[in-house]
């Protein structure tokens, strides 16, 4: 299949370049930015984009390219860093500057090519660099410019494109235009991605691989491994084994839920494993956050072992991974700072001697939803926000008990009745309650009361990277409190989170 490379500095929009050229019907894959070229000389590759990163071309370990890679015979486009890097390489200079130029900026085309099909001589584009280039490199001519920078530059005779503004943001008014410009027009990379050859495709290989052996696979009920057990399902039936672990911390009904559909509704085989006692008791005098995550963890890796040595004919074990999964885990510019071991629950031991079946691994998550509506899963399924590994484990502060996770399970559950009721469930990324280890006054009829609080959370974000409160309408959240201090015993006031992300984060541990 023809695909388009990205190559990945580090820019935080690089996943939306990929995305965007996956819309046109286009296989698009992101490699870490020191990729082989080896690896590039393949003759599906239609075309190379350099994306833009944090770095600036002359400093110290700034991420560098082999110029080599320009003697490929295909077309290249440099975004921002990407045209910095570009042009430092094939004889152009570089200005460093302190002052970054951030926003939109009006882009002047001063020659039409295939680059600007349908676009107007004037144009919005987003701006979002500190660096720029101050001389162009030999052979190269200015197609377009902002008032501040050359903003859109081609080689006299190559198909080597330059852009210092940023297409794959919504903010550049013709951005998915020259993206297509670049990838139809001047790549010719054919419309061969689409998510209906996608299952047929992975129904065929997972036959392929699987043959006759079993697979098994840990079911949450969250969206990717739905949609990996109902994928799978339908390509070897009954030879897929799911386990469906009841930690005792998930939502309200969360477990009668995931068996009524996937066990009885698609009719897959699925083990329920009732471990709340476990749980439980493991999480006993635990308070602090990364030990609960951890403990949590362990006793999952435990149960999964356990089944495990009951379904020993098992050969594959089947993943929910999906695509920002592997791109984060294969990143040149280097890891973050852990602030949370989310990917270390949930995560199964390589001692477990399985082969792995990941058949989401291309995907955006985005994609997986539309995968999984294709195979039936129902819409409100697929839509659900996301859901941590440890569950409420994490959502109640302090030490967790059974009357705790009784009481936050209905609390959290009339808060996400009344956004479907209001029809704002849909426009916010995620929200939930959490219950606090703290106690107030208070009075209900003519009694004092001394319960505990209830926070209610909900993050409007992109990557969950980032993210500001959602702003809910004050009556909205004047009803949740009144009907979770009504209905729910144990709390007697509701406070609202105002937090973003950063210096917050989503959850509150
Ligand atoms: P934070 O709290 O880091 O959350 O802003 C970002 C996203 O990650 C989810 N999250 C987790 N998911 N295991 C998970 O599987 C975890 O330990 C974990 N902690 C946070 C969180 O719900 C949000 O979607």
């Amino acid at each position: 299949m023809d695909k388009i490379i990205v190559l990945d500095f580090g820019s935080q929009y690089n996943r939306l370049i990929a995305r965007r050229i996956r819309e046109f019907g286009v296989y698009s894959e992101i490699l870490p930015f020191d990729t082989d070229i080896k690896n590039l000389e393949d003759k599906n590759v239609k075309g190379i984009i350099l994306s833009g990163g944090p770095s600036s071309v002359y400093e110290e370990n700034a991420p560098i390219l082999k110029k080599e890679i320009f003697e490929l015979d295909i077309p290249f486009l440099g975004i921002c860093y990407g045209m910095q890097l570009t042009q430092m390489l094939l004889g152009g200079t570089i200005t460093k500057t302190t002052k970054r130029e951030y926003g939109k900026s009006e882009l002047t085309l001063l020659k039409k090519t295939a680059i600007t099909k349908n676009i107007p001589t004037k144009s919005t584009v987003w701006m979002s660099h500190g660096d720029h280039v101050d001389h162009l490199a030999d052979n190269f001519e200015l197609l377009g410019k902002t008032p501040s920078a050359f903003a859109l530059v081609k080689h006299k005779t190559k198909p080597l494109y330059n852009v210092q503004f940023h297409p794959e943001v919504t903010h550049t008014d013709y951005g998915k235009q020259f993206l297509k410009n670049f990838t139809l027009d001047i790549c010719n990379a054919k419309q061969e991605w689409s998510l209906d050859n996608f299952i047929e495709q992975k129904i065929n290989n997972i036959n392929t691989r699987v043959q006759n052996e079993e697979v098994i696979l840990a079911l949450s009920g969250g969206v990717d491994s739905s949609v990996v057990a109902t994928l799978i399902h339908q390509a070897i039936g009954e030879r897929l084994t799911c386990v469906f672990v009841d930690t005792g911390l998930l939502r309200k009904d969360e477990g009668d839920k995931v068996m009524d559909l996937y066990a009885k509704h698609f009719n897959i085989n699925v083990i329920r494993i009732n471990a709340k006692q476990d749980f439980l008791s493991n999480l006993t005098g635990i308070t602090d956050p990364e030990q609960k995550r951890k403990v949590i963890g362990n006793t999952f890796i435990d149960i999964f072992k356990t089944f495990k040595e009951d379904h020993k004919d098992a050969t594959f074990l089947a993943q929910g991974t999906i695509y920002p999964d592997v791109i984060e885990s294969m990143s040149a510019i280097g890891p973050s700072e852990t602030i949370k071991s989310h990917h270390n629950v949930g995560g199964l031991p390589k001692e477990l001697n399985f082969e792995l079946l990941e058949p989401l691994r291309e995907l955006f998550k985005d994609e997986v939803r539309k995968v999984g509506l294709k195979l039936g899963i129902p819409k409100q399924m697929i839509m659900r926000h996301p859901f941590p590994g440890p569950g409420l484990g994490i959502r109640i502060l302090g030490e967790v008990t059974q009357a705790k996770v009784d009481i936050l399970k209905n609390a959290d559950n009339i808060f996400i009745e009344e956004l479907y009721y209001n029809d704002l469930y849909g426009k916010v990324s995620q929200s939930f309650a959490v219950l606090l280890p703290v106690k107030t006054v208070g009075v209900m009829g003519d009694k004092r009361t001394y319960e505990f609080v209830c926070a209610l959370r909900s993050a409007d974000t992109f990557d969950f990277m980032t993210a500001t409160f959602s702003k809910l309408p004050h009556t909205f959240l004047e009803n949740v409190s009144a009907r979770i201090i009504n209905e729910v015993s144990g709390i007697n006031r509701v406070v609202y989170d105002i937090t973003s992300k950063p210096p917050g984060t989503i959850e509150w541990e």
